[in-house]
């Protein structure tokens, strides 16, 4: 069995292949034993409606989130940009919660920074209008302080209805945090999908376990509506008698999972009265984001192989 960093390696190399990731739209879902619908409630924004109705008949809270990463050109950076704004009035006219998270790199950030903040920009004034809130889902290490920076252009331009996350693996995100709590901004606390060098990143799982609760301390005492995002029992039980302990309220905080894992935690705090709020990732682009997935639990990959030889 591959250890816990050689895995995240391997899966994030596999996440970045162009030739696997265009056989696995060819693929697609197709198929409803397909193991990537344990993580990806579909490829059409009508199927991820359809979940997010599920979801909040039992009572939880949702973002939804159209895959799609590392884009190479203005044209695709602009058709991701005119998709969130088509979803946005989806989301409008089914009246489901108005949340929803992107990537940077979706946007254009590698090709052009410039075309990037303005197609953030596209989608945060009618997000505004509507009464959305906007995540900016945080990327890997080379991305970190830009993605800071284009969030405080955003917000200095008053921008208010956008947040951004924070990784515990990163050595530096202590410091991003108090500078986030400083800005009032609120923050999705994390504690990384991606693998990181040595040099930025702390390597062990108690490092960045130890990392995680150091600020989601910070976020609970001073910070703007945090949102605590982890499927960690531990750090799920240390929050929650942290909040009682310093009698901070239910609704000064929220948890925060990812679609199909640990549904037993989600409605175990649900139905214990905390906010939870599930990741709602859909699109046809979903091949990086299940290697990420797979990648941090290698015990899925049986699931995939099993659910391969079903289909076969
Ligand atoms: P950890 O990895 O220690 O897992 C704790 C337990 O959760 C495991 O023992 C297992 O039971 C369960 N679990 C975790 N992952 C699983 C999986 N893939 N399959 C099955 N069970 C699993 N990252 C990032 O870099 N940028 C971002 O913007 C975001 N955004 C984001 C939003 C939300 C709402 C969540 C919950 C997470 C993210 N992440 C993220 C991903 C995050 O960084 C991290 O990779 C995962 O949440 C897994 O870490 P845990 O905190 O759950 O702990």
């Amino acid at each position: 069995m591959l250890g816990d960093a050689a895995s995240k390696a391997f899966f994030h190399t596999l996440a970045q292949s162009a030739f696997l990731q265009r056989i696995a739209s060819r693929y697609g879902m197709a198929s409803p034993r397909s193991f990537a619908r344990r993580f990806i409630a579909g490829e059409t924004a009508d199927e991820a409606i359809a979940a997010a109705r599920a979801i909040q008949a039992q009572g939880l809270l949702l973002t939804l989130d159209y895959l799609g990463e590392s884009v190479a050109t203005l044209a695709e950076a602009d058709a991701a940009t005119r998709e969130y704004l088509r979803i946005i009035d989806v989301i409008v006219a089914s009246g489901i919660e108005r949340n929803v998270s992107l990537k940077l790199t979706q946007l254009g950030l590698d090709v052009d920074k410039a075309t990037c903040v303005d197609n953030l920009r596209r989608i945060l004034e009618p997000a505004q209008r509507h009464g959305f809130f906007v995540r900016i889902d945080m990327e890997n290490s080379p991305y970190t302080e830009v993605t800071l920076d284009i969030f405080e252009t955003m917000w200095q331009q008053q921008y208010r209805n956008v947040g951004v996350v924070l990784q515990s693996c990163l050595r530096r995100s202590e410091a991003d945090t108090r500078r986030m709590i400083a800005l009032g901004a609120r923050v999705r606390l994390v504690k990384g999908a991606y693998k990181e060098p040595k040099a930025v990143a702390f390597q062990q799982k108690d490092e960045v376990d130890a990392a995680y609760v150091r600020e989601m301390k910070l976020l609970l005492d001073s910070g703007n509506y945090p949102a605590i995002a982890t499927h960690d029992p531990a750090i799920l039980d240390t929050t929650v008698a942290y909040a009682a302990e310093r009698g901070i309220a239910n609704d000064r905080f929220e948890f925060q999972m990812l679609y199909g894992i640990r549904r037993d935690l989600q409605s175990s705090l649900a139905s214990r009265g905390y906010r939870l709020r599930l990741y709602v990732p859909f699109g046809r682009q979903w091949f990086p984001y299940f290697m990420r997935r797979l990648g941090e639990r290698p015990a899925n990959v049986a699931f995939v192989l099993k659910s391969l030889v079903r289909e076969g």
